[in-house]
C-alpha cells in the first residue's frame, strides 16, 4: 500500500501508466485473437479446408428445406442422371411423396466429383472468344416445306454418341407429322475432345448429315463447360435460319419425349407470344465446394442464389422468345453452366420461365414406400412430356410400347372403355364355359 507522501502523485500516475500498459497488452492479445478468428473464418471460407468445408456444406443443406422444396439441384443434375442411369428401376407413381426423397438423395449423396482441372481464369480470359465457325449447317432445315414447320427439335448431342442419335431419329425425334404438325429436327455438335477415341469422326459426322441433313456442326470443343457456347450458337442459327418454325424443343439425347403430348400442348399456344416451359428450378444456390464439377467462385457469380432456370433435359420456347433471347444471351456474359446461363438471358429479358408437371428432367424418382419395386409402364409416361435418363433400349422401347395400338390403361379403360372392359369379362367367362 503506497504510503502518503510527496511523491503519491507520481506513484499514483506509475500505477495508472502500468494498468494502462497491462490494458493495452490485453487489448493487442484481444485484437490478435480476432484476427486469428476471421483469417480462419476466411480460410475455410475459401474452402481450403475442404473436408471440413464440405461436411459444413452437407449439414447445411440438409435442413435447407426451402431448397429442396423449390427443387435446387439442377447443379447436381448430370451427376444424378449418372446415378439414375445406374440404378436401372424407374418406377410408377406416388410421384408427389417420391420428389422430395429423390431430391434429398440428390443431396445427400453428391456423387463422383469430377471436376478437377477446370480452369476459371483461363475461362474468364477467353470468354469475350464466344464466336465460332458453322462447319456443318442446314440452311434449308427450315425451307423445305411450303408451310411453316409447327416444331423444331433440336438435340445436344457428342459426336462419339452415334447411337443415341439414331435411336431419336428412330422414336420421338422423327421428322414428318406429329397429330398433323410438321416437325423438323436438328443435332447440335461441336469438335469431339478426344479424337483418337474415334478417328472416323468427321467422315461419321459428314455421312451422317448427307443422310439425315440434320447435322449442326460448330468449331469448338465439344466440352461440359462449352454447353454454353452450343447454347448461344444454337439460338442465333435458330434465329438466322429457321424462324419460320412456330416451336422449338431442346433437349437432351437421353430424354424420352412423348412428342405427341408436346404437340398437343403447344397447339393451345401462339408462336408470337412468349413462351419458355420446362422443368424450372427456383432459388438454386451456386456450389460452393471447390469438389464439385457444377463448383462456383465467389470470382464468377457472387450472389447467394441463380435465377430461375429450366433443367437442360428438355424444354419448350416460342419462336418469339427464341428471337428475344438470342439476341439476350449475346449481351450476358459467359457462364460455365449452359442451363443457369439461359437463366441469366430469361431474367435479362425479363421472362418468367413456366414450370410443368410433365417435365422430368431429374427422371422419374422411386417411390420411397417401394424402392425395390421396378416397373417400367407405359401408361404413366402417356401423360408425361420429357423424362430424364432413359438408356438408348428403354427409349426405344418405351416409343414403342406407347405406340402399339393395342395399349390401353386402366385408368383410361375405367373411364371411357367400361363397356369392352365388361364383354372381355364375358369372353373370359366363356372361355371358362368352353
Ligand atoms: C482417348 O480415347 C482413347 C480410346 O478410347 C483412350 O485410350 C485415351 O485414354 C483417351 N484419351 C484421353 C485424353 O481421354
Ligand atoms: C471451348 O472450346 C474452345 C475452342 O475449341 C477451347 O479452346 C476451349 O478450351 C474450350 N473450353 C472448355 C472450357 O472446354
Amino acid at each position: 500500500p503506497p504510503k502518503i507522501s510527496p511523491r503519491t502523485t507520481l506513484d499514483i500516475s506509475l500505477k495508472f501508466l502500468e494498468t494502462m500498459r497491462v490494458q493495452l497488452r490485453s487489448d493487442a492479445i484481444c485484437t490478435l485473437c480476432l484476427v486469428v478468428a476471421l483469417f480462419t473464418m476466411l480460410y475455410s471460407q475459401l474452402g481450403h479446408t475442404s473436408h471440413r468445408e464440405e461436411k459444413v456444406e452437407g449439414q447445411k443443406k440438409t435442413p435447407a428445406a426451402t431448397h429442396r422444396a423449390s427443387r435446387v439441384p439442377a447443379i447436381f443434375q448430370k451427376e444424378s442422371n449418372v446415378q439414375t442411369q445406374a440404378s436401372e428401376p424407374r418406377v410408377i407413381l406416388p410421384m408427389k411423396d417420391a420428389k422430395l426423397e429423390s431430391q434429398e438423395d440428390q443431396v445427400t449423396n453428391p456423387a463422383p466429383l469430377t471436376r478437377s482441372t477446370f480452369d476459371f481464369r483461363l475461362y474468364l480470359r477467353n470468354k469475350d472468344n464466344r464466336k465460332f465457325n458453322l462447319l456443318i449447317n442446314q440452311p434449308k432445315k427450315c425451307m423445305r416445306s411450303s408451310e411453316r414447320p409447327f416444331l423444331l427439335i433440336a438435340i445436344k448431342s457428342l459426336v462419339e454418341e452415334f447411337d443415341h442419335r439414331e435411336i431419336v431419329r428412330k422414336t420421338w425425334g422423327r421428322e414428318g407429322l406429329v397429330n398433323g404438325m410438321q416437325v423438323q429436327r436438328v443435332f447440335l455438335l461441336g469438335i469431339p475432345k478426344n479424337k483418337t477415341a474415334l478417328p472416323t469422326w468427321e467422315t461419321l459426322v459428314h455421312q451422317e448429315s448427307q443422310l439425315y441433313r440434320d447435322i449442326l456442326l460448330w468449331d469448338f470443343l465439344d466440352t461440359f463447360f462449352n454447353l454454353t457456347l452450343k447454347e448461344i450458337h444454337f439460338l442465333s442459327w435458330a434465329d438466322e435460319f429457321c424462324s419460320r418454325t412456330k416451336f422449338i424443343f431442346k433437349g437432351d439425347a437421353d430424354v424420352f419425349v412423348n412428342m405427341e403430348n408436346i404437340v398437343n400442348f403447344l397447339e393451345s399456344c401462339n408462336p408470337s407470344e412468349d413462351l419458355f416451359v420446362g422443368d424450372i428450378i427456383y432459388n438454386a444456390q451456386p456450389i460452393r465446394v471447390r469438389k464439385s464439377k457444377y463448383y462456383i467462385p465467389e470470382t464468377m457469380y457472387g450472389l447467394g442464389m441463380y435465377p430461375a432456370y429450366a433443367g437442360g433435359g428438355g424444354f419448350l420456347l416460342s419462336i418469339s422468345t427464341l428471337k428475344k433471347l438470342a439476341q439476350a444471351c449475346t449481351q450476358v456474359e459467359l457462364f460455365p453452366i449452359d442451363d443457369v446461363f439461359l437463366g441469366m438471358c430469361l431474367q435479362r429479358i425479363n421472362l418468367k420461365p413456366i414450370s410443368h408437371e410433365g417435365f422430368k428432367t431429374f427422371g422419374i424418382p422411386k417411390p420411397s414406400a417401394a424402392p425395390n419395386l421396378q416397373t417400367f409402364d407405359p401408361c404413366f409416361y402417356k401423360d408425361l412430356m420429357v423424362v430424364h435418363g432413359l438408356k438408348i433400349a428403354e427409349i426405344w422401347l418405351m416409343w414403342n410400347l406407347l405406340h402399339n395400338p393395342r395399349l390401353s390403361c386402366t385408368q383410361n379403360k375405367q373411364i371411357r372403355k367400361a363397356f369392352r372392359w365388361k364383354r372381355k369379362t364375358k369372353d373370359a367367362a366363356k372361355n371358362y364355359a368352353a
